[in-house]
């Protein structure tokens, strides 16, 4: 019998065409690949259960007790960069390898971020509101700076937070990042200044983009107190996860002014809830939509495939984060 590749897909919003053409390309007649649409993994039915290898799109929670009912995998493929929504332990014990696609977006995620940077601090919004209503007055005067005036801070140095850095700089800012986890010297091969915690660096910082994993430690990064360090006239970007920061603390923080404006592709327990929620000012959202693009998809199917087929061929594995190796 082939082995089975099978792909996850999310109920509430489908991201593979049903005949998974990308997939089939890679994986030919080597494999039997099958399509299932899940909202969680209690949904997994006998032939999920039975399959080599799965490749979960980012909405399909793959838990602890999904794992356990696991009869023959080898690997669990993340579609996409975050495996939050995979526990990693769990199948670790279970001798499943987690890999993960964490360079398909790398560009189009900090394009994404210098444009939720670029609409707060030109104002886009307000002003083409304004035009809509009628109106010719600037009324968002004050909060339009000239960008090299500016401090673009970054948190997460690494692949995102280093192309939205390269981009920053190239747009005039002055840009500082905070990365407890990067050697000396990575500032002088960027060209951007260190800041060696993360307070030094909120207080420096007028447009904060956030480019670091969630995980414990960065479960809630900002909140009231962080924010409060911001200067009142600082935006906010956040194209990460959205619990790294707290979502009652920046809402009330642009209610309040405390802060000018927040750009957010993520949110803690997205989508928004309520009306109040988006009805928050000076807030910009974005549909968790930073990776998207025609060629991002198609690499990132391209590469989730390539893994699946090593895995059902007992090849050596690309990404693996869960350090599981066969
Ligand atoms: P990466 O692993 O290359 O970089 C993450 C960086 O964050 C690393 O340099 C790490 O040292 C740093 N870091 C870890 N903990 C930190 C902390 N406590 N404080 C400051 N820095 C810390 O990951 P990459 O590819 O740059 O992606 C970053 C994140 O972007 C992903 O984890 C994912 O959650 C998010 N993402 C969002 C997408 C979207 O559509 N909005 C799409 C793709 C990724």
């Amino acid at each position: 019998m082939k082995p089975r590749i099978t792909i996850i897909d999310w109920a509430l919003s489908p991201l593979t065409d049903g005949l998974a053409t990308v997939e089939r390309e890679i994986i030919g007649d080597q494999a039997e690949v099958l399509c299932r649409v899940c909202v969680d993994d209690s949904e997994f039915d006998t032939s999920v259960l039975e399959s080599q290898a799965l490749i979960v799109w980012h909405n399909t929670p793959v838990t602890r007790a999904g794992i356990a009912r696991l009869k023959q995998c080898r690997v669990i493929i993340r579609n996409g960069v975050g495996f939050d929504s995979v526990d990693v332990d769990a199948a670790r014990e279970h001798g499943i390898a987690v890999c993960n696609v964490p360079d398909y977006g790398t560009e189009e995620v900090a394009d994404h971020a210098i444009a939720l940077a670029m609409a707060l601090c030109r104002q886009l919004f307000p002003l083409d509101q304004e035009a809509k209503q009628l109106g010719w007055t600037i009324r968002v005067e004050p909060k339009l700076r000239r960008l090299r005036e500016l401090t673009f801070g970054v948190v997460g140095l690494g692949r995102i937070g280093t192309a939205a850095a390269l981009r920053a700089k190239a747009l005039g800012f002055k840009v500082c990042f905070y990365d407890p986890y990067l050697s000396n010297g990575v500032d002088k091969a960027v060209g951007i200044e260190r800041a060696r915690t993360l307070e030094e660096l909120l207080r420096r910082t007028d447009v904060l983009s956030l480019h670091c994993p969630l995980n414990d430690e960065t479960h809630h990064l900002i909140g009231e107190r962080e924010l409060s360090l911001l200067k009142p006239s600082a935006f906010v970007v956040n194209t990460a996860r959205g619990a790294v920061i707290k979502k009652t603390a920046i809402l009330d923080a642009l209610r309040t002014g405390r802060l000018a404006g927040a750009g957010l592709d993520v949110v803690e327990d997205e989508p928004l809830k309520t009306v109040e929620e988006a009805a928050t000012p000076n807030l910009i959202v974005t549909c968790h939509a930073a990776f998207c693009s025609v060629e991002s998809k198609i690499e990132m199917r391209r590469t989730s495939s390539r893994i699946a087929l090593a895995a059902v061929r007992g090849e050596a594995l690309e990404n693996i984060v869960n350090g599981i190796s066969f």
